[in-house]
């Protein structure tokens, strides 16, 4: 059926309000659900591309830092720029190794590092350590993109029985 002429005029006005209505929503929603969002995008909407956050250039201080637990990969205290690190050449493993220290005075890699993954230890780097920027970075003075609660063992240690458990 089509609509008579009277009928056009209330159309239209009902398109229009609708339309106006859509894009209000739409303005709302990012300011609305800025908790919810990944605090990485920011307010950002889904739809649009973030802007990348600046690189912090790397430290070369040669001070190695405090792990946060016992298992933390440790970070790297000097710059990585150009090193090999592939199939046919490890760079890291040129100063890191057990047989190479003496010399170049870094610090051995771990036991673990020379371990399968049924504990055998092998005469050389094993595979699953073998690409070493899988899990050590090098240190930048860089912010932290999202907030945490985390607390040493350590100081966990030191608390009072029944303290509280949530905040630092
Ligand atoms: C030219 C020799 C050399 C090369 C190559 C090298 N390192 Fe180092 N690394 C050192 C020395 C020396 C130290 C001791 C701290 C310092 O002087 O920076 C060190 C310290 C470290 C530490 C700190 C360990 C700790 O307990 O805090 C890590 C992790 C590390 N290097 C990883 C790497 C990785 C990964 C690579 C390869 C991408 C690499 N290194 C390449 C010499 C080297
Ligand atoms: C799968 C993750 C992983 C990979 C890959 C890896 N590491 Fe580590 N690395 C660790 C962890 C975890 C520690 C701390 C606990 C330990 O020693 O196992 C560590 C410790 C170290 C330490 C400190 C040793 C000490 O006794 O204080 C050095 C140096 C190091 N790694 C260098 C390297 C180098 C060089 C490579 C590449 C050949 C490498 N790592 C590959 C996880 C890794």
């Amino acid at each position: 059926m089509k609509p008579s002429r009277s009928w056009a005029p209330l159309l239209a006005l009902c398109t229009w309000l609708l339309a106006a209505f859509a894009c209000a929503m739409f303005a709302a929603a990012p300011a609305g659900a800025q908790g919810v969002v990944d605090a990485m995008r920011g307010p950002t909407p889904v739809a649009n591309e973030t802007k990348a956050p600046i690189l912090y250039p790397t430290e070369n201080k040669d001070i190695r830092r405090t792990r946060n637990y016992t298992m933390q990969p440790p970070t790297i205290p000097h710059k990585i720029d150009g090193y090999q690190l592939d199939k046919d050449f490890n760079r890291c493993m040129f100063c890191h190794a057990r047989t190479r220290t003496e010399e170049t005075q870094a610090i051995p890699v771990s036991i673990t590092h020379y371990m399968d993954r049924d504990n055998n230890v092998l005469a050389d780097v094993s595979p699953r350590r073998y690409f070493c920027t899988q899990c050590h970075v090098p240190q930048a003075d860089a912010k932290p993109l999202v907030g945490n609660n985390f607390v040493d063992v350590e100081t966990m240690l030191k608390r009072k029985p029944g303290a509280k458990s949530a905040g630092k």
